[in-house]
């Protein structure tokens, strides 16, 4: 796919995903975490891509009441989806139970009070849940994205008995045929590189999960991607295998179906962001500033946790890039950046679209309309055509919701 014509076509800034790495990443978690897997559809979510996870076999995990909306319309069956969140309201609860959702994963003593009063009278029949514990795993990733710690808002805390009292609160709504659990869900943090994190948690928590005698352990997502030069991740295949060890030897049986639920790990390699050159200021002795038609609102992960990326130019992929440059975005901030450093080619000019590879996983999906600045469109690329699956925002989008 020549990029420089997809860019004149549909205009920058621009997602390109492709599909066939969207799908080969979906194949490989199922074939790694067999049936039960979910994709956590945060890291990047619209109806052509949860048509495609589910056709690659998939769960989907929700954490809202949008994103369940989304891959409902997408003709997600109810029974695929996984509801996540730790504040989730009557109304997601509603919703989920008449959709009929696979699991619902219980984070706190106030949902399952939802739960007794709605099920009764929405659900058609108990919902399975699993109940998500903090296990006290400090994930070695940036502390906004670290979940697993006993200071945390998500969960009922292991160490300090909280979750040994959801599980009776649990157990006396199953007797009285509100829900049934039916396992156990944690999830310790984001973009994580060493699978040691992974073997903590799993230790962390055995002793705890064995006696319960639950059919499912889930471990959440978590597990980190590449992004610069230098940064190297496991792949899906050996995070299963590092965990499934861990199970062995913290001796849970193998009829216990171990879970996980990646987001970063399936979206964020597939795609990449095209922008245009638009102003470039040399500030001699200090940095060249070289701006383009997005920034912060399209990929606030820079300005959020001093994320990391690449940068090359599509008309010229193999030329050397000597040439050191800070590429910001056109937000009224000068925090907005987007690559720190980024070397390019010495004779980029304005004009020239730009790439910045690994934004399939939070870029759209965090993405705001800051500054009034329309959200970039979405293309899916397969067999070297593409197709539009999210369309550019009009300034009249802008306008939508005015009262
Ligand atoms: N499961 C649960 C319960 C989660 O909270 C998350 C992510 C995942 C699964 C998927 O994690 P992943 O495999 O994508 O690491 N905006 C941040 C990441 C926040 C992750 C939130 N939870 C970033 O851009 O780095």
């Amino acid at each position: 796919m020549d990029l420089g014509e997809l860019a004149a076509e549909v205009g920058t800034p621009l997602f390109v995903y492709d599909e066939a790495h969207l799908r080969a990443r979906c194949r490989e978690a199922r074939a790694a975490w067999g049936d039960g897997v979910a994709y956590a559809t945060k890291a990047f979510l619209c109806r052509a891509m949860a048509a495609l996870v589910h056709e690659e076999g998939l769960c989907l995990d929700v954490s809202t009441g949008g994103e369940l909306h989304v891959a409902l319309a997408a003709g997600v069956p109810g029974e695929r989806l996984v509801l996540h969140g730790s504040n989730k309201s009557d109304a997601e609860l509603i919703a989920a139970l008449g959709a009929g959702v696979g699991r619902i994963v219980v984070d706190s003593f106030d949902e399952l009070d939802r739960l007794g009063r709605l099920v009764p009278v929405v659900a058609a029949r108990p919902p399975a849940v699993l109940l998500r514990v903090t296990p006290g795993v400090e994930a070695h990733t940036h502390e906004y994205v670290r979940t697993g710690q006993d200071d945390s808002k998500f969960g009922f805390g292991l160490a300090s008995g909280v979750a040994d009292e959801a599980v009776a609160r649990t157990r006396l709504l199953e007797e009285s045929g509100v829900l049934r659990l039916v396992g156990v869900h944690a999830h310790i943090g984001s973009q994580i590189f060493l699978l040691e994190s992974f073997d903590a948690e799993v230790e962390a928590l055995a002793d705890w999960f064995l006696p319960l005698g639950l059919a499912e352990l889930c471990l959440g997502g978590g597990l980190g991607v590449a992004y610069v030069e230098g940064e190297e991740a496991p792949t899906i295949t050996e995070w299963s295998e590092e965990v499934r060890a861990a199970c062995t030897r913290a001796a849970i049986p193998p009829t216990v179906k171990i879970t996980a639920e990646p987001g970063r790990a399936i979206a964020a390699a597939a795609a990449l962001t095209l922008y245009t050159v638009g102003t470039i200021k040399r500030l001699p002795g200090i940095r060249t500033y070289l701006s383009v038609d997005g920034g912060m609102s399209d990929n606030p992960r820079p300005v959020l946790y001093g994320s990391g990326y690449e940068a090359f130019l599509p008309r010229a992929v193999m030329a050397a890039r000597p040439w050191p440059v800070t590429i910001v975005g056109k937000h009224c901030e000068s925090g907005d950046v987007l690559v720190s450093d980024a070397f390019l080619p010495a004779d980029t000019r304005v004009g020239d679209v730009v790439a910045t590879p690994v934004t399939g996983a939070y870029g759209h999906s965090m993405a705001s309309n800051y500054n009034k600045v329309p959200r970039p469109p979405v293309v899916f690329v397969a067999g070297g055509r593409h197709r539009v699956v999210v369309r550019r925002e009009s300034l009249d989008d802008l306008l939508r919701l005015d009262a």
